[in-house]
């Protein structure tokens, strides 16, 4: 055999062997990817699954791509000149609340506290920054220097929604129509659905309305997802029952057994969709949670929808949408609606709202169905 001939024998060895593992990786991708396929059919998501449903739109990222990054006390006092009165946003239970511009161009949001450096911390921070979702607001790392322990958070420009449907800067009332509203809940739903997803479930445990904040296009991102599970664990969370005790988003089981499950931030979200519809705080406004009881009554819908909304919905798509923020609020936590669930119902009443207010096209307000009960509201 001459060199040449046994050159090319291996050559052409070598090149069948590369083919051969080629197609060896491609087939196991091929077949994992049809594999997952069939998973995502036929989970279809049913009423008893707490599971994870993503109808559109939202993103989640494979965890542990995105790392907790950690961010430099140097770093942080350039963002927000040194920590400046002037780049304070809020207090929350953390600690305070700084805006800050990172060197990338980059805003976020800095929760500063002070306490001793801890590796539990850090654990935690990692965890959570983990779980990335459109409708959750992003925990992007931490700082841990100089007895200051920070958590460094995307910033959502457009304040929460408590702030737009209560506070100073209400909403414009091109943004107050019920269906709008509806997907605001339904988006928040996601962010919530997210979390109980997991194996074991994230419980949110502070679910309220001004923990939904809003992007410039309205889009609702869920803050504080797991914080109080990281106060907790570091030893921050200071003599929460009364706290808990005085709030009306947290679950009456709660209350009493003081352990939060999946179903107490159910609870918590129908506060919010009846904060969203009424346009009212339900801390100084506490018959919301006893009246709707009566939703079906033509007089508690009167008294309870926000009048801002005019007579811009169906009474039809009212009516189930108090229904369900009353099923999220019954007392006993095993009769609440899975978020997955709350997630689809949400948008079936939004798609059905959408398709009976526009029967007569682009911008005509089409108001259907026993809307005079509302003109006479407020
Ligand atoms: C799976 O999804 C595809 C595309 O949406 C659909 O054509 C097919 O019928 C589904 N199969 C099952 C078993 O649901
Ligand atoms: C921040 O503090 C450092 C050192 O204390 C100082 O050199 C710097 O000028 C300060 N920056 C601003 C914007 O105040
Ligand atoms: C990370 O979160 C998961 C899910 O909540 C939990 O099971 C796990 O123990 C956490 N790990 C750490 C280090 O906290
Ligand atoms: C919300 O965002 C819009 C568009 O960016 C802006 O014009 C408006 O002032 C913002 N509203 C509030 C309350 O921040
Ligand atoms: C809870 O749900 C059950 C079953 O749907 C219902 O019979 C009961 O009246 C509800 N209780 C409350 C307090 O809403």
């Amino acid at each position: 055999m001459s060199g040449t001939l046994v050159v090319a024998l291996i050559a052409a060895a070598g090149v069948v062997a590369f083919v051969g593992i080629i197609f060896l990786l491609w087939y196991c991708l091929f077949r994992k990817s049809i594999s997952r396929t069939s998973e995502t059919n036929s989970s279809e998501p049913s009423i008893q699954a707490g599971g994870n449903v993503e109808l559109s739109g939202g993103v989640s990222y494979p965890s542990g791509l995105q790392g907790a990054r950690s961010f430099s006390l140097e770093e942080l006092n350039l963002a927000t000149k040194n920590f400046s009165s002037v780049n304070l946003i809020g207090y929350g239970r953390f600690g305070e609340v700084y805006k800050g511009l990172l060197q990338d161009g980059m805003i976020v949001a800095i929760k500063s506290r002070q306490a001793a450096p801890s590796r539990e911390f850090v654990e935690e921070v990692r965890n959570l920054s983990t779980i990335r979702h459109r409708n959750l607001v992003s925990l992007l790392g931490f700082c841990q220097e100089k007895d200051l322990q920070m958590l460094v958070y995307e910033y959502i420009p457009n304040g929460s929604v408590s702030s737009h449907l209560y506070g100073a800067n209400q909403m414009s009332s091109e943004k107050l129509e019920f269906k709008n509203r509806l997907s605001i809940a339904h988006n928040a739903a996601k962010g919530l659905a997210h979390l109980h997803g997991f194996d074991p479930p994230v419980i949110h445990k502070n679910f309220k309305t001004a923990n939904v904040l809003v992007d410039e296009d309205f889009i609702p991102k869920v803050a504080d997802a797991g914080l109080r599970n990281l106060m907790e664990r570091i030893g921050g969370a200071s003599s929460t029952s009364q706290m808990i005790v005085d709030d009306v988003f947290i679950d009456p089981e709660v209350k009493h057994s003081g352990t939060f499950c999946a179903k107490s931030d159910v609870y918590s979200f129908g506060v919010f969709l009846l904060e969203l519809v009424s346009g009212r705080d339900a801390r100084t406004d506490q018959s919301l949670i006893a009246k709707v009881q009566n939703y079906q009554d033509p007089s508690t819908i009167s008294s309870l929808v926000d009048s801002r909304m005019g007579s811009s919905f169906t009474t039809e798509g009212m009516k189930e949408f108090l229904r369900l923020a009353f099923w999220c609020l019954n007392t006993s936590s095993e009769r609440r609606p899975p978020m997955s669930f709350v997630v689809l119902e949400l948008n079936r009443i939004h798609e059905k709202e959408i398709s009976l207010t526009t029967v007569m096209g682009e911008g005509t307000p089409t108001v259907t169905l026993g809307s005079h009960l509302f003109t006479a509201a407020r």
